[in-house]
């Protein structure tokens, strides 16, 4: 399977916990490398821009307040089939529904506040790590 980068948000429900080392070790035990990572507090204009794609959904604006809330931590992260392995390593986008092991069976609260974000698929990964980082910031 070839190398891929992903993008990765550790969200403020999970930050606000104290829980980026823990996890970090998730991603890190699955074979992903963070490539590139920043702890940020994202601007409302950011956070509206990055969930754009759900802008006509019910529950943008909990998104968006809960995105904005408190400092989260992105990242990229690089390993073989990446995309796929961070969304086995997170888990079902409802917690009721994730499996066992994973990020969000573990730590997440609910399905606004589900501890990390994901790309799911390859132009979505590519958009969103250029949304966040600098070619120069990603330093393999
Ligand atoms: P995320 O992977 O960050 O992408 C969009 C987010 O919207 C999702 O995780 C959830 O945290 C949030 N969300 C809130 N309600 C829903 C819903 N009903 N369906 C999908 N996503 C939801």
């Amino acid at each position: 399977m070839a190398i891929e980068r992903t993008f990765s948000i550790i969200k403020p429900d999970a930050v606000r916990r104290n829980l980026i080392g823990k996890i970090l070790t998730k991603f890190e035990d699955a074979g992903l490398r963070p490539i590139a990572l920043k702890k940020i507090h994202m601007t409302r204009a950011r956070a509206e821009g990055f969930y754009g794609v759900h802008k006509d959904r019910p529950f943008f604006g909990e998104l968006v307040e809960q995105m904005i809330a408190s400092p989260v931590v992105v990242q990229v992260l690089e390993g073989e089939g990446a995309i796929l392995k961070n969304r086995d390593v997170m888990g079902a986008t409802n917690p009721a529904n994730a499996a066992e092991g994973t990020i969000r069976k573990e730590f997440a609260l609910s399905i606004g506040e589900n501890s990390v974000h994901g790309s799911d698929a390859p132009e979505t990964a590519a958009r969103e790590i250029k949304f966040f980082f600098n070619d120069d910031e990603l330093v393999g």
